[in-house]
Formats: structure tokens, sequence, C-alpha cells
């Protein structure tokens, strides 16, 4: 491996209080759920299940997610919404059909629908952001949905609301116009040209209904695709007046077991999202608009543990073991590495959201039945929804690097940087990407005097290939780290992810 110094030789850390990335908006730490898989059923909701409520929500689950601080959920899919008839989802529950989803070859019995996901939301502490199918339907399902979630009374759609029960309108801010339309596997898939134009006339009924809304038009479904940038060029080019994000969709995928290159991933989001950024800033001035486009990166994780064994899964069931990634410690450095990549873009990228929150591809694992417990993926999350709110700050690192034949230069640190709200807290997210060396790192700050280390936080020191399960849910978890005398230097160890927290005038 060709490589520039030894991550022993150590880092210089470079930050100024004046330079600013842009202020963090907390729905960067959002999360999604989809009717897939034990997501909903086993999931968050189980009738009978001994921590299960009057509604069959389970608060195990519930405590978990509160942990994480989630500010807002995307529901209900992904590749499900492309098929979804929203109204089998309300109404009586007796009433509703048991309906076969083509995405994922199951069976959705819509005991959990529309207006229980908006009790539970809320429930969560949450936003809703929901996903309008734009695959087998249209503008007039989406205007029917829009009204039946936010008119308040006295129209056909919003009576039919309070006829089931629900008398307050949800309030629903956020739609996104579809999911992956570019995806040969998405049912009504579309070309630029007409996802543009429908993504354009569906913004603009619900821009009708209420101007406030915020609209999310689909981008790739990720670099890998073919048509990627052109996509987001054509679709922008109908749609940019009347959207407000345009979305990003990523997964880290480890199928070589090479490190090196899996923990290089978040320099690729780095360059995924200042591609979209070039590609909004193209059409923007195509347009002569003075309106700027904003990124909502509303699926990303690591994604690859159950792809070839999901294939054997039994088809047309409800609930089934579908996507349930069991994560190891280096997945867990990787999703601190792809947090600090939303950070470092925090001028341009508004709303992230983690695929997915519960059994699928998530931090929270469940038993059916049994106990909910944390994955090893959780942790770089808690701590950076907790201590990552403020303004982002541009980190300059002097550090060496590793040669890797699909990214580059990739340096030994990986880094991020958020100044709370109240100028009064620090929080560095850090991770040594060496395998072997522990990496020093100076810190070189102005505007900081009179900060302390007040807490450090550290993911080390498991194999590679640690997980938790229902039988060692804590196996792998942070520890804290004796606060050093010296607050200007700190050593990470090798493979490691560690939060410091400086604060002032301690
Ligand atoms: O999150 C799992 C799936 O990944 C989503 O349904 C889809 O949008 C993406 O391909």
């Amino acid at each position: 491996m060709k490589q520039n110094g030894r991550a022993a030789d150590g880092a210089k850390l470079y930050l100024d209080r004046e330079f600013e990335v842009g202020a963090v908006d907390d729905r960067l730490f959002g999360s999604f759920l989809e009717h897939l898989g034990r997501a909903i059923y086993g999931g968050i909701y189980e009738p009978g299940h001994a921590t299960a409520d009057g509604d069959g929500f389970r608060h195990d689950v519930l405590g978990l997610i509160e942990g994480l601080r989630v500010p807002l959920i995307r529901y209900p899919g992904g590749n499900f919404v492309s098929s979804f008839k929203w109204e089998d989802s309300v109404g009586p529950v007796e009433r509703r059909p048991r309906r076969l989803d083509l995405a994922w070859r199951s069976c959705e019995p819509n005991r959990f629908g529309l207006n229980e996901f908006m009790k539970w939301v809320r429930a969560a502490g949450a936003d809703p952001m929901v996903a309008i199918n734009l695959g087998t339907r249209g503008i007039e399902d989406a205007m029917n949905l829009v009204e039946y979630c936010n008119h308040p009374r006295d129209s056909f759609w919003s009576d039919l609301r309070r006829s089931h029960g629900v008398a307050e309108p949800h309030g629903v801010k956020l739609w996104c116009l579809g999911n992956e339309m570019d995806g040969p596997w998405q049912v009504g898939q579309k070309t630029p040209g007409e996802y543009g134009r429908i993504a354009f006339e569906t913004a603009k009924v619900i821009k009708l209904f209420d101007p406030s809304s915020e609209l999310v038009a689909c981008g790739s479904s990720g670099p890998f695709m073919p048509t990627f940038p052109e996509w987001e060029d054509s679709v922008l080019s109908h749609c940019y007046d009347k959207v407000d994000y345009i979305s990003l969709h990523q997964y880290q995928q480890n199928k070589a077991d090479d490190l090196s290159t899996y923990l290089a991933g978040s320099i690729g989001m780095d360059r995924f999202i200042e591609s979209v950024v070039a590609t909004c800033d193209f059409v923007q001035a195509k347009k002569r608009s003075k309106r700027k486009m904003y990124l909502s990166f509303d699926e990303w994780n690591v994604w690859f543990h159950t792809l070839e064994s999901d294939k054997k899964q039994e088809p047309w069931i409800v609930g089934p073991h579908l996507l349930e990634d069991v994560y190891t410690f280096e997945d867990a450095l990787v999703v601190g590495c792809l947090l600090n990549s939303l950070l470092r873009h925090a001028d341009r990228v508004k709303i992230a959201c983690l695929a997915q929150l519960v059994n699928v591809i998530a931090p929270i694992m469940t038993d059916n039945g049994g106990i909910a417990w944390r994955q090893t993926i959780y942790w770089p999350f808690y701590y950076a929804s907790r201590n990552g709110r403020g303004t982002a700050l541009d980190v300059r690192l002097v550090c060496g690097f590793y040669e890797n034949a699909e990214y580059g230069e990739i340096p030994w640190l990986d880094a991020s940087a958020v100044l709370s709200l109240d100028g009064r807290s620090l929080a560095l997210f850090l991770v040594n990407r060496s395998r072997f060396d522990s990496l020093p790192v100076d810190f070189r700050f102005v505007g900081f005097e009179g900060f302390r280390v007040a807490e450090r936080i550290e993911l080390a020191g498991f194999d590679a290939k640690a997980v938790n399960s229902a039988e060692t849910p804590d196996a792998v978890m942070p520890r804290y780290v004796d606060v050093s005398e010296n607050d200007a230097q700190i050593s990470l160890p090798p493979l490691s992810w560690t939060m410091v927290r400086l604060v002032e005038g301690i």
C-alpha cells in the first residue's frame, strides 16, 4: 500500500471559530421506516408484546429510538411506496385489504397504516416525512392524500379522515415526490423527462394546497447509476422552481472484505454530495434562478450483509426476515465516517435519513415477542445526534494518507466539528482509519481560548467483526475515557471512533 506517512506520525487538526460550513439542520439526524420485512410488524408494532401499549406500539423500541433523538422519520417507503394505495391503510382495520407488495414480494395486511404511523411518529418525538406514490399513481392521488392528511374539515377527504376518528389534521410539511424513480427495480420506473414532468405537476398542486409545504424530488438511486448525474440535470430542469430538495441515496458495502476501501467510503460520499451540489448549481445557472436547491440525503447507511441470503426468504408473508443486516464494529466506524461527511456538507445537505430505523438495515433490532437491542451502528449516530447540532465548522487537516485504488489518497483521520448553538461546547467526531497505529492528533484552534476537554467517548478495541446480538446486546459499546490533562493533543487508538467534547469555562 502506497502511503505518505504513517498514522503514528500524527495529524494536525485546524479549526477557526470564524470559519463555518453552515448551520446543521436538526433534520440531518432523521431516519426511515418502510413497510419492509419486520420494520413495522414485529418492529415498532407488535400487539400482545409485553411492552406494547393499547395501540400495539412497542415501548422498548420507542425507548431506544428516543435515545437517538431522531427528529424526522420518512415513511412508508422506499420501493414499497411505488405501488402503495394509501386508502387501503386507513379506516376500520377489519375492512382493510391484504395486498401483495411487489417491491419486497411480501404480504401487506394494512394493520398499521397512515393514521397509526402519525400517532406513532409523534410518540417517537419526530415529524413525518411522507413519500407519495408516483410509480403506479399520480397527481390526483397525491392531492387526495395531502387533503386527507392536512385539511382541517369540510371537504371530502378531510371529512373521511375525521370519520376515521382523527379530528385534527396531521400537519405533514415534508413530502417526497416518489422514490428512486430512475431504478429498473422500481414499480413504475420513469425516464427523467417523464419523472421531471410528473414531479413538477405534483409539486404544483401540493403548493397550491399549501405554499409552505416542502418537497423533495427524486435524484439518482446512487452515484453508481449510469444516468447519474444527467438524471439530476434533466429532472431539475423540469421542476427546479417547484421543489425544495433533491434526494440522494447511497449504501456502503464491503463485499470484498477490504477494510481500507470500505473505510474510505465517506470520501465517496463527499464526492457524491459535491457532484449533486455542482449539478444543482448548474441548473440554477441555466435557469437564472435566485433559489438555491438543497439536498435531502434520505437514504444512507451500510447495506450488504444480507443481499444474497434475502433471496431465499419465503415470499408473500407478513413481516418476513429481510435486510436484517447484523452490523459489525467496522460497520460502526464507517457509519461514523458517513456522519462526518454529512456534517462537512451541512451547508447544502439539510435532511438526511439513516436507512432504516428498526430491524431493516437498522441501528435497532428486535426479536418477535422478545427483547430489543442496539446494533453497533447505533452508537456513532447516538453521539452525533446528541452533540452534533449547532454550526458545522470547517475542519482542515494536515495528515498522512494511504493510497486506495478506488478513491485515491485517503487521510488516516476522518473528522468533523460542530459548535453548539450557545457557542459554549465544541464536539469533534474523529475516526482513525489505521488498523495498526495509534494516531496522535494536535489541535490547532483559533477562537477557543478557555475551552477545555470535558468528555471523551471512544468506540475502540474490538475485533473488526464483533457484533451485538440478543444474547450479547452490549458486546460492542462505547466507553468513557479519562479526560487528559492535555487539551491540545489526544491519541486515537487504532481502528477507532471518538467523540471529544470541549466546553468553555470548566
Ligand atoms: O432502504 C431499502 C431500499 O433501498 C429502499 O426501499 C429503496 O428506496 C432503496 O433501494
